[in-house]
């Protein structure tokens, strides 16, 4: 066997992917099903378990979806990262006009997110290893202010306090999934330290930890674009080692590397756009597989035609993100991460 997942076994680490449910059951794309299979031994629903899609209707659940995947991922002995509980985006309309109408008070929200994440948590309970209870609760430096701050939906209705509360309601409804904190631009520093989102979250996250409040690890996205050049591999693992030295775990849970397509002539290996790629995959990796508190490594999509990377950044395009390219030929980064995972 000389998949990804058997690679990652020597290490007890778990590579997971995102998996488009779409893609999963098109008959027509057989070859999609048998690489989440045959490659991953971890397992995290694109979007299936978002807000909008488990609860368009008020009160009307829509389990089917997640409950496949649940049972796909069980069939091939996988486990599962929950995604997500607590987000601004992905919101059914129901929830979002009501709050805009004032027909929702502030009040009723706050039951209504202690009600959705109580009946998610138990609907899976035992059957999601890591959720991502809290995901992109702090602004970006471009943001306004720019001052990092607590931003989105939440924030801006129930204030911070939303944050503390979503664990203990998480851990209330499944006492052993772990609970995980998730955001992007982690891996990013400015003049060779920690950025000032890494310096809030991790002022924030160990606030929580201070209070008690059941939170069990940091989920670091990594979405990197070759266009910000290379990471550096002991800036990535000084980050996690700074938050696993607060007694949590970690995870690299969304990690691809995009590219401007109109800079990248084909999708040989031997492009520098695409070493890149798998340099700065390879970054990320190597920062977990020297954490022993590093749990699992998802990539964000399996392969170039299903991946979020091109429907979002359009202008100038971008694209090239996964380890497979499009006809579902494994790409240079493939081989890095193996390698590295047979080499650490
Ligand atoms: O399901 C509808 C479909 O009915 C409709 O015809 C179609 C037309 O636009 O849209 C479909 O919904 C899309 C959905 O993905 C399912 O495919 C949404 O438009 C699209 O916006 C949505 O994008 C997802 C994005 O989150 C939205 O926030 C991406 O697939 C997903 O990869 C991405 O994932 C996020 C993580 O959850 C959190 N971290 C960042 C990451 C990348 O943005």
């Amino acid at each position: 066997d000389q998949s990804l997942r058997a690679a990652a076994a020597r290490h007890n680490l778990y590579i997971g992917t995102a998996v488009d449910s779409t893609a999963l059951n098109d008959a027509a794309d057989p070859k999609y099903r048998e690489l989440v299979k045959s490659q991953f031994s971890s397992v995290t629903a694109e979007n299936v378990m978002k807000w909008e899609s488990l609860e368009p209707t008020r009160g009307t659940y829509n389990w089917a979806p997640a409950d496949e995947l649940i049972a796909f991922a069980k069939a091939n002995h996988q486990l599962v990262r929950g995604h997500v509980l607590v987000w601004h985006n992905q919101l059914p309309a129901w929830l979002t006009e009501g709050v805009a109408d004032g027909s929702i008070s502030k009040t009723e929200l706050r039951e209504i997110l202690k009600n959705h994440i109580t009946n998610v948590v138990k609907h899976f309970k035992g059957k999601i290893w890591q959720w991502d209870v809290v995901n992109e609760a702090a602004s970006d430096p471009w943001d306004s202010p720019s001052t990092i701050h607590y931003k989105g939906f939440w924030a801006q209705n129930l204030g911070e306090g939303y944050i503390a509360d979503a664990f203990r309601w998480a851990r209330a409804a499944d006492p052993k999934a772990l609970l995980f904190y998730n955001d992007y631009n982690l891996e990013a520093f400015g003049d060779g330290g920690p950025s000032d989102k890494v310096q809030f979250i991790y002022n924030f996250v160990k606030k929580l930890k201070a209070d008690g409040v059941p939170i069990d690890g940091i989920g670091a996205q990594g979405h990197l674009g070759t266009q910000y050049g290379n990471y550096d591999v002991f800036q990535v693992s000084d980050m996690l080692k700074r938050f696993t030295d607060l007694g949590l775990a970690a995870a690299f849970t969304e990690v691809d590397v995009r590219s401007y397509t109109a800079t990248v002539a084909d999708s040989n290996e031997l492009n520098p756009r695409l070493q890149a790629s798998a340099y700065n995959h390879s970054v990320l990796l190597q920062a977990c597989l020297l954490n022993p508190k590093c749990l699992s490594f998802t990539l964000w999509g399996v392969s170039d035609n299903h991946s979020w990377v091109p429907t979002w950044f359009t202008d100038p395009p971008e694209g090239l993100a996964t380890v497979y390219d499009e006809t579902y030929q494994p790409k240079k980064a493939y081989f890095q991460l193996k390698a590295d995972l047979f080499l650490a």
